[in-house]
């Protein structure tokens, strides 16, 4: 039904600037067949055994990687902040687990906003392609309401997992509307808007709402939806992870009460802005409803980076370029790296603005700098969580460093994920030219991390904050998570 619909609807539908007469009109999908309640549909329907072997894999290590990076960032200062104003500002309310802090519990909607913000606050959460970081806007509100379900009802590990899935699909699919979306982003930052949508599918999957109520809950989760890229390498910026986690859960309790918003929010409407709002190039197209035939999840062809250090993705690629160079400054400088014996820094990276910062001065803007990564790296051969203390920032060896770079953006090294790459040149003061190119960083899809360094990277940032045995006890959860009747074993993990 939906591929005859597709050809002879569609192009009214979708072609920008069609005036619609009124025969078109008459041609609108029935309320059945429009994409928002395909997606309604897809939400409602789908069923753990729609998970493969290979989807259940890949998101247990997201869920792996997602708790360390949010553990980790529980003892950040823009997370102290957001605990606080939250248990300032409303009052206090005793049901879902907060990363880190074993004895505070909050409201549903404000665990989910203090666990997202704990999830980005350094950047170190994972990144999909087309661009945003899925997990950090799902898992939060997914733990806040498994949190908040009876004890003797909690989900299932499979529901759970299902939840988390079907939070991450929604994100790709809609993403996958619009080209533009391909690209690292200029205007918005994409995690407060498909992230939104993604939270708001898998909270409505949790709590088993019907077809039009996961629709209503998608409608209102577009109208929670957005953030401009000026806060991209601010403090704010994991507020838009947390609000992502937060609003979408809010959206589909409240559908979940019979609160209704437009049924053809995701389609093409002329005239009037739905999710369009969001692309330029918006075209929608139906979901297809899982079928026992099997159901394909795009996690399953398009498969997740995770980052190595906690910085913004483009950082991965300049920074393996600068740590190829710093073995051979290794050698010129017999065992050191000193700024002294270089003349100049060249970088061959993509046009991005929001990511080009020459000195940085915060530790968020240094999250979001070509230069500081290669620098950084240059000196140490590495970047590391350590890379952005204070001191780490301001050490004059950097800031000399730094006063030597130049920057080049190369035509062919396009602002996107999928075929960006990074190169850096060293100009020796005796004139002798350093290069090092890095095309696929460790962590990215093309070269994924193995499930041990994944696991090294976990036990890291968890055991941050947790004792060692609860460490390796989460790590084995996670691990059994699609075995278990109850995922309270995870839950109590982690308060
Ligand atoms: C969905 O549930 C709501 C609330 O219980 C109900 O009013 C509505 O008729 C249901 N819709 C469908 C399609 O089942
Ligand atoms: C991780 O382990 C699973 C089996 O437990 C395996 O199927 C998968 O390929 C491994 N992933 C990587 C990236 O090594």
């Amino acid at each position: 039904l939906f591929s005859v619909l597709q050809k002879t609807i569609r192009p009214v539908w979708a072609v920008r600037g069609v005036h619609m007469s009124a025969v078109e009109v008459m041609k609108r999908p029935a309320p059945e067949d429009t994409v928002t309640a395909s997606f309604g549909r897809f939400i409602s329907e789908v069923k753990p055994r729609h998970l493969s072997s290979v989807v259940l894999q890949r998101s247990k290590r997201m869920l792996l990687d997602s708790i360390g990076v949010g553990l980790i960032g529980s003892t950040t200062e823009v997370f102290e902040l957001a605990l606080q104003h939250c248990q300032h500002m409303y009052a206090p309310d005793d049901i879902s687990f907060v990363y880190g802090r074993k004895d505070t519990r909050l409201s549903p909607t404000l665990a989910a906003f203090v666990n997202g913000v704990a999830t980005h606050s350094m950047d170190f959460d994972d990144t999909w392609h087309p661009a945003t970081h899925p997990s950090g806007a799902v898992l939060p509100a997914v733990f806040a309401l498994s949190d908040m379900m009876p004890a003797n009802n909690k989900p299932s590990g499979l529901d759970f997992l299902l939840a988390f899935n079907v939070g991450i699909e929604i994100q790709g699919r809609l993403m996958r509307f619009s080209n533009e979306a391909q690209n690292i982003p200029k205007r918005f930052h994409p995690p407060s808007v498909v992230g939104t949508m993604g939270s708001a599918a898998a909270c409505a999957r949790l709590l088993s709402l019907n077809e039009s109520q996961c629709s209503h809950a998608l409608a209102i989760a577009a109208s929670l939806s957005g953030a401009p890229m000026a806060n991209a390498a601010t403090q704010s910026k994991p507020l838009h992870i947390a609000n992502a986690a937060r609003l979408g859960l809010e959206a589909a309790l409240l559908a979940s009460r019979g609160l209704e918003a437009s049924p053809l929010v995701l389609d093409e409407v002329a005239g009037v802005a739905g999710f369009n709002a969001f692309y330029e190039d918006y075209i929608p197209r139906p979901l297809e409803s899982p079928s026992d035939g099997g159901c394909m999840f795009l996690l399953e062809e398009q498969d997740m980076a995770f980052k190595r250090f906690p910085a913004h993705l483009g950082m991965h690629w300049v920074a393996d370029a600068a740590a190829l160079v710093h073995k051979l400054l290794v050698g010129v400088g017999s065992g050191t790296v000193s700024p002294a014996h270089v003349q100049e820094i060249l970088l061959r990276v993509p046009h991005s603005k929001y990511i080009n910062r020459p000195f940085p001065e915060s530790e968020h803007q240094a999250r979001h700098s070509f230069q500081f990564n290669a620098c950084s790296a240059l000196l140490d051969g590495e970047v590391t969580v350590q890379s952005f203390t204070p001191s780490a920032i301001r050490r004059p060896d950097l800031l000399e460093m730094l006063s030597r770079v130049r920057v080049e953006h190369p035509h062919d090294n396009q602002a996107n994920f999928n075929c960006m790459y990074g190169e850096v040149q060293v100009t020796l003061v005796g004139g002798d030219i350093l290069k090092g190119r890095c095309d696929t960083f460790y962590g990215h899809w093309r070269n994924p991390l193995t499930n041990e360094s994944l696991r090294k990277k976990f036990r890291n940032n968890a055991g941050a904050v947790l004792h060692s045995d609860n460490v390796e006890q989460l790590i084995e959860v996670v691990e059994d998570l699609d075995r278990l009747e109850d995922c309270t074993p995870l839950l109590s993990q982690l308060q």
